[in-house]
C-alpha cells in the first residue's frame, strides 16, 4: 500500500506548520464529509464495481491484440490518466520495442494537442492497417478530439479500410455526437457514466481500455483503488491519508499557502503530475459556491521533477513567496539499479563512488524536503513502495476522493467545469459553428502588439 508522510507539514517540524489541534478542531467536519461522500458513492466509486465495464473489455481483448499499434483520441480527462498509466507502466522505449518483446501488446500514441507539427509526425509512425484508434470524448463535440477523428477516418477511407473495423469510441452510453455515428456506423462504442466527469474517469473504460491495449493489469489497477477506498472512507483523519491531505492542504491554504506543488523524484511518474494538476485545477478552481456566491476558489497546481527542478524551481520555493506546500512522491524501489563506478579517488567525487543511482535520487530528495523545511516551507510524501498499477489505482482513489473532500471544505462543485465549456464555445464560434454565431466575447478595443 501507499504510504504517506505529513510529518513536514506539522510544527515544530516546519516553522508555522499546522498542529494536532488545528486537526482536532478541523476532525468533526472532515468525519462529516467523509461520511457524506461514502454515502453519496461518487461516481468514480461507483465504476470500481462496474461488472458490465469488465465484460465489455474482456470482449474486446482478442480483436485488439490483432494489432500492432493503438492512437488515444481524446483530450483532458480523456486522455491525461492513461498517458498517466503508460509512463507510468510501460517502458521509456516502449513503442520501439518489437511486437514480441512486448509480450504482443500493442505500441501507444496519443493524439491530444491540435498542433499540426505534433499530429502529422504520429501519423508518419503509424501503418493504418495495423493501427486501432480509440476516439475518446464523454461529450462527443470537442474540437479537437473531433477535428482528430474526422483526419484519421478520412485516411482510413482514403486507404479502402474499414472505419468500424479501426475505431473503438468511448463516449456517453445514449447521448452526444459520437453515439450517433457508433450507432449508424456500427462502431464498437464503450460507455463513460453520464455522471461520471472526464477528469475522475481514468479507472473507466476511458483508461481502461487503452490500459488492456498495452498490457497493463487491469484488474490491479481497479483492486489497488478499492481498497485505498476503504482508507479513504474512515472517520478519524489520523487514520485517513485522504482526510489527512485534505486537512495539510486546507490548513496551509487558510496561512496563504494556495499553490500546491506536486515533485515526483521519477521520470515514470512525473506524467502523474500532469493528471493531478488537471484534476486539482478544473476541480477546485471555481467563481461561485455552492449557494451562489462569489469566491473565487482554488488551488493552484504546479509540477516539478525530482532531482531536475531542485537545479531550476527550488531557489523560488525556498526562498520566494511562502505560498506552496510541496508533495513529493518517493519511490522505494525501482525496477532497475545502476550503480556509479569507482573511478575516480579525488574528495569531490569519491563519495559517490560504489553507490547507487537510487540512493543519490532517495537523498535528494530527502535533502530536498530538509532545506524547505529549515526555511519552513510545509511538505509532506507519498511513498510508493515500487511503481505497479495496484499502486497507481491507489494514487487515483486518494486524490480523487481528497478532491471531493476539498470541494466540500471549500463548499464549491468538484464536478462541474463551467470555464472550460466557456472555451470550448467561444473555439466553436470563433471557427464558425452553426447556433454559435451570435456569442458575444470581449475582443481588444485597443491593440497593443509589438513586432
Ligand atoms: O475533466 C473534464 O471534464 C474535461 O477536461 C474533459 O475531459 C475535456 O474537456 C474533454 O472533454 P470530452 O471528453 O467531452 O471530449
Amino acid at each position: 500500500m501507499l504510504k504517506f508522510d505529513f510529518s513536514f507539514m506539522f510544527e515544530p517540524n516546519v516553522k508555522d506548520g499546522i498542529n494536532e489541534e488545528d486537526i482536532a478542531r478541523l476532525q468533526p467536519v472532515l468525519s462529516q464529509i467523509v461520511e457524506e461522500t461514502a454515502r453519496e458513492k461518487p461516481s468514480f466509486v461507483k465504476i470500481l464495481f462496474d461488472r458490465n465495464l469488465m465484460e465489455s473489455l474482456e470482449d474486446l481483448r482478442e480483436w485488439i491484440l490483432n494489432f500492432d499499434s493503438l492512437v488515444v483520441i481524446g483530450i483532458g480527462g480523456s486522455s491525461l490518466g492513461t498517458a498517466a498509466l503508460a509512463s507510468a507502466l510501460k517502458p521509456f522505449d516502449w513503442n520501439y520495442l518489437s511486437k514480441a518483446e512486448r509480450g504482443g501488446y500493442l505500441r501507444i500514441f496519443f493524439l491530444e494537442n491540435v498542433d499540426p507539427d505534433y499530429t502529422a509526425s504520429v501519423l508518419d509512425r503509424i501503418d493504418l492497417r495495423t493501427t486501432v484508434f480509440n476516439v475518446v470524448s464523454k461529450s462527443g463535440s470537442t474540437a479537437e478530439c473531433l477535428a482528430h477523428y474526422q483526419i484519421i477516418r478520412g485516411l482510413l477511407e482514403i486507404k479502402g479500410l474499414k472505419p468500424s473495423e479501426h475505431i473503438v469510441f468511448t463516449t456517453d452510453p445514449k447521448k452526444g455526437l459520437l453515439r450517433k455515428i457508433a450507432e449508424r456506423d456500427k462502431i464498437v462504442a464503450l460507455d463513460i457514466p453520464p455522471e461520471l466527469g472526464g477528469r475522475f474517469s481514468v479507472l473507466s473504460a476511458v483508461g481502461l481500455f487503452p490500459a488492456m491495449a498495452i498490457g497493463i493489469d487491469v484488474k490491479a489497477l481497479v483492486d489497488g483503488a478499492k481498497d485505498a477506498y476503504m482508507k479513504c472512507v474512515v472517520l478519524d483523519v489520523w487514520k485517513n491519508p485522504s482526510a489527512m491531505m485534505t486537512a495539510c492542504y486546507y490548513l496551509h491554504k487558510l496561512k496563504g499557502r494556495r499553490i500546491t506543488v506536486m515533485m515526483p523524484y521519477s521520470n515514470r511518474l512525473y506524467t502523474l503530475a500532469d493528471w493531478f494538476r488537471q484534476l486539482w485545477a478544473e476541480s477546485l478552481g471555481k467563481k461561485y459556491s455552492l449557494t451562489g456566491e462569489i469566491v473565487y476558489e482554488g488551488l493552484t497546481p504546479i509540477k516539478a521533477l525530482g532531482v531536475v527542478d531542485q537545479h531550476s524551481q527550488l531557489q523560488l520555493y525556498n526562498e520566494g513567496p511562502d505560498d506552496k506546500t510541496i508533495t513529493f512522491i518517493e519511490v522505494e524501489k525501482f525496477d532497475r539499479e545502476v550503480l556509479i563506478p569507482s573511478i575516480h579517488q579525488d574528495e569531490e567525487i569519491a563519495y559517490l563512488n560504489d553507490k547507487k543511482l537510487s540512493e543519490l535520487l532517495k537523498n535528494e530528495l530527502l535533502g530536498t524536503e530538509r532545506s524547505l523545511a529549515f526555511n519552513g516551507r510545509p511538505s509532506m510524501r507519498i511513498i510508493f513502495p515500487s511503481i505497479n498499477a495496484y499502486e497507481l489505482g491507489q494514487f487515483f482513489m486518494y486524490y480523487e476522493f481528497t478532491t471531493t473532500l476539498m470541494g466540500k471544505l471549500l463548499k464549491i462543485d468538484p464536478f462541474d467545469q463551467p470555464g472550460v465549456e466557456l472555451g470550448k464555445q467561444i473555439t466553436y464560434s470563433l471557427m464558425g459553428r452553426k447556433g454559435f454565431e451570435e456569442m458575444k466575447f470581449p475582443e481588444p478595443t485597443k491593440k497593443v502588439v509589438i513586432e
